[in-house]
């Protein structure tokens, strides 16, 4: 199957269709993850540039294996290291890397619409590596990659997403794409990290994790923002926990075994315990392998397309 665009930079508006198309290419390549020689030629003589401009640890690794294992040729660019520390836009940086030939970029920057804003000034097809507090449309694939693994289908699982929601392009992109295929979607936190009207994009909310607990499949913990604590959002690291910690004497409450995700990087003891984080209930490290099998399934898809 074609996707409609010819570039990912979010998951609202993606269609069920083109959700599943992507799980389902990824299928394949995850079985390739296992093989002694872990490399296919699909984008063979295709350039793609990874511009971040934020740190990351997963996503940039991810994406860089993906690429690799697709047999493209991989440029890797951190601000630290380019003009961008002498002044020069994202516009001039992404125009004079394309006037190097090449065919896809992926970007992470701190600007919500960065990825937007550069699939119009450049013809590559841009993948957005998370945008601000907008969107991450590739970790909210390898989440429901990872839930669909373990569940069979995403219809009707109860998911809830606990944590600072109003900062939260994870928690954008799961909603969008969770709603899409079908699942039931909560969000749970301090009411100060809960956007107004939150409601309108098909999800409940909770602002008590001990009333949500008894009635969800998967608890998907977000990092909490530790930055965001000296804006008086939540009075402190310690209370938060007490509050929106998840721990295993929490999810013992619920009435059928509970799903622990978490996008990383992990803050231990603060959003979620680190007993819980290693416990049985964890498919943490699985959302990480399944995420360079979504990548390589966007690369792909994207790569491949002759629109
Ligand atoms: N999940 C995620 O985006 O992690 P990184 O910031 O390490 O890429």
């Amino acid at each position: 199957m074609k996707l409609r665009s010819r570039h990912l930079l979010g998951l609202e508006g993606v269609s069920k269709e083109e959700i599943a198309a992507i799980l389902d290419t990824a299928v394949s390549f995850r079985e390739i993850l296992d093989r002694p020689i872990k490399k296919v030629p699909p984008l063979q003589g295709k350039t793609v540039v990874n511009l971040f401009f934020e740190s990351s640890t997963r996503t940039r690794i991810s994406f860089e294996l993906a690429e690799r294992r697709l047999s493209a040729d991989v440029v890797s660019f951190t601000t630290a290291a380019s003009s961008v520390s002498k002044g020069e836009t994202l516009k001039d940086t992404a125009r004079n890397i394309e006037a190097m030939k090449i065919d896809m970029v992926v970007i992470r920057h701190s600007s919500p619409g960065s990825a937007h804003f550069l699939s119009r000034v450049v013809d590559a097809n841009v993948i957005n590596a998370g945008d601000g507090g907008h969107e991450h449309p590739t970790q909210g694939l390898l989440d429901m990659y990872t839930l669909r693994e373990k569940f069979g289908s995403l219809e009707g699982l109860r998911v809830c997403i606990v944590g600072d929601i109003t900062h939260s392009r994870v928690a954008r992109s799961n909603i969008y794409g969770l709603t899409t295929m079908g699942a039931e979607v909560s969000v749970c936190g301090p009411e100060t990290l809960i956007p107004r009207e939150i409601e309108k994009l098909g999800v409940k909310v909770f602002h008590r994790l001990e009333e949500v607990i008894p009635k969800v499949d998967v608890l998907n913990v977000l990092r909490i923002q530790l930055e965001r604590q000296k804006s008086g959002l939540f009075p402190s690291l310690r209370e938060y926990h007490r509050f929106f910690g998840v721990t295993k004497e929490k999810v013992a409450r619920a009435s059928t075994p509970i799903t622990i995700m978490h996008p990383g990087p992990i803050n231990r003891d603060v959003e979620l315990s680190a007993d819980l984080a290693d416990s049985e209930h964890s498919v943490i490290l699985r959302q990480v392998t399944n995420g360079v099998a979504i990548r390589m399934a966007v690369l792909y898809l994207l790569g491949t397309s002759t629109q």
